[in-house]
């Protein structure tokens, strides 16, 4: 038996989340743009999702639109949103971080190079906090877009949103919530538009929500039939779509009373690991910081040899971003945060899940598999 201790690369299907949009694979099948009755059961499932899921991120219904997932909602949100400004006013700069996720920096590089916007980079300290007053002296006239991640997938830091919703007040605020959804309150967040994937609440592979006020326009990356209204063409993911809505409401009835437990076993976690490990850093914000996330550095070890040691430990962890491993490039997270390029290859992530874990256990187990790695003054040389 394997502890999985990945949740923030991704989580299993949720029972009750498969139960709700199994119909919508078989029985209820129907293309909800169809004008028979087929079709119309479908459109009906779909507009009660789109109505949960708003209520979930504090929207309004025609706010909400279906995507595949995380990578598509920023795409859509950094791309369509900064387009759209151009296209109406001539708006020509960004405004991100360097800790994003690369599908927001990639979009943004995107803006950069083929629409010759302007990015602002706005700097992280060590703990990867945005300072809201450096986004406000950020802001300019022809700024499109702000965009910032809710909780970083890495180091599980935590955002001041309110700050950065009050200093971008005249310009369009996307948070990537992608991380933070299921721990966090997304209702409240003061933000524009708001990314989610399904996939890491229980929901499929291949779903997720772009939620984006109504005010703003949004340039379409996806050309044809004028679904989800004309701002992402294609047949909807009626069963994708219920199973977010049941995700995220799940989360929701059950999201205070998770963070508490899961922050508590946390923080047991980060304390005996650095207790036992003398080279042990913990990496991100201790304080404000998502209650899954326990994410360190061990210097002198290698993070991708830590991996492998408590993977035979029957522990499956990462070093930080699923899109990333492989990478033998230091975290640009990291890096951003003034870790050493050195230091920053030792990083392991531990994302903890809804099921009950023994902290003294795991931490024993990192322990473990670190000094397996450390050749310890008596081997060397032998
Ligand atoms: C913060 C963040 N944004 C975006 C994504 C991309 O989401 P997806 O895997 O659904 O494309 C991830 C995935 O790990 C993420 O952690």
């Amino acid at each position: 038996m394997t502890l999985y201790l990945d949740n923030a690369a991704t989580t299993p299907v949720r029972p009750e989340v498969l139960q709700a949009m199994l119909p919508y694979l078989t029985r209820d099948f129907g293309n909800p743009s169809s004008h028979h009755e087929v079709g119309e059961a479908a459109a009906r499932a779909l507009d009660d999702a789109r109505r949960r899921v708003a209520a979930a991120l504090g929207m309004r219904a025609g706010d909400v639109i279906f995507t595949s997932g995380g990578t598509e909602s920023n795409n859509l949100a950094i791309k369509g949103i900064a387009v759209a400004a151009l296209l109406s006013r001539g708006a020509r700069h960004v405004i991100t971080t360097p800790i994003e996720h690369e599908s927001v920096l990639s979009s943004v590089d995107h803006l950069r190079r083929v629409h010759a916007f302007a990015v602002t980079m706005l700097p992280v300290d060590a703990l990867g906090r945005v300072d809201p007053a450096d986004l406000a002296a950020a802001i300019r006239d022809d700024t499109a877009l702000v965009s910032v991640s809710y909780a970083n997938n890495e180091v599980g830091t935590v955002q001041d949103t309110a700050g950065l919703a009050a200093a971008s007040e005249k310009v369009p605020l996307h948070l990537d919530a992608v991380q933070a959804a299921g721990w966090l309150p997304l209702s409240h967040t003061g933000a524009d538009a708001i990314s989610v994937a399904g996939h890491k609440i229980g929901a499929p592979k291949g779903t997720g929500v772009l939620a984006v006020r109504g005010r703003i326009p949004v340039e379409p990356l996806l050309h044809g039939g004028g679904q989800e209204r004309g701002r992402r063409s294609g047949t909807e993911n009626v069963a994708g779509a219920v199973a977010i809505a049941a995700a995220l409401e799940l989360a929701e009835t059950e999201r205070e009373a998770e963070a508490r437990r899961v922050t508590g076993i946390r923080d047991e976690l980060v304390s005996l690991v650095l207790a036992a490990i003398p080279s042990a850093r913990l990496t991100g914000d201790p304080v404000n910081r998502l209650p899954a996330t326990a994410s360190f550095t061990f210097a002198g070890a290698s993070g991708e040899a830590v991996l492998l040691e408590l993977e035979r430990r029957g522990i499956t962890s990462s070093s930080g971003s699923a899109c990333a491993a492989g990478s033998s490039d230091p975290s640009h997270v990291l890096t951003a945060m003034g870790v050493p390029a050195d230091e920053a290859l030792t990083a392991v992530r531990l994302t903890l899940g809804h099921g009950a874990i023994d902290p003294a256990a795991v931490a024993a187990a990192v322990a473990a598999s670190v000094s397996a790695l450390d050749p310890g003054p008596d081997r060397l040389g032998a």
